[in-house]
């Protein structure tokens, strides 16, 4: 499994651009050392933990964003904090998978980083920042 980043990708907002290249940098890490590595499910949970760090820092980041613009109360900023909450609850739930050693817990959780970080950077993130481009100078 490997993202390979596209320029349609980017959003426009240098940090944001800047942050989701590296975070895709750091998935394709954890994804390439999985199948080479013989680890229990808990080491490979372990081998995300940087990847997880940066991963909240980058919703920090647009967080951070939103506030500046005065966006908070628009329904895209509803529905995209909505987003980074629901992927933080799925995480909490795959960590209890793997923790546990649920059978195929890596895979579905590979799966799941690979499809859900695609697709929004490639949809709500381009919604995001088309919407502060326009209250913001970055
Ligand atoms: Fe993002
Ligand atoms: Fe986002």
């Amino acid at each position: 499994m490997n993202i390979t980043w596209k320029a349609e990708y980017c959003t426009g907002i240098e940090l944001i651009d800047t942050q989701h290249q590296h975070l895709v940098f750091l998935l394709n890490n954890y994804f390439a050392d999985q199948p080479r590595l013989d680890i229990s499910s808990a080491t490979s949970w372990q081998m995300l933990q940087e990847f997880n760090g940066y991963a909240d820092d980058h919703f920090a980041t647009e967080e951070r964003f939103a506030h500046q613009a005065g966006i908070e109360q628009s329904g895209v900023w509803i529905l995209h904090k909505g987003s980074h909450d629901y992927y933080i609850n799925r995480l909490r739930e795959f960590r209890q998978e793997l923790e546990t050693e649920s059978p195929r817990a890596v895979e579905k959780l590979m799966a799941f980083l690979s499809y859900w970080w695609v697709a929004h950077i490639t949809g709500e993130d381009q919604e995001l920042a088309n919407l502060l481009t326009s209250y913001l100078v970055t």
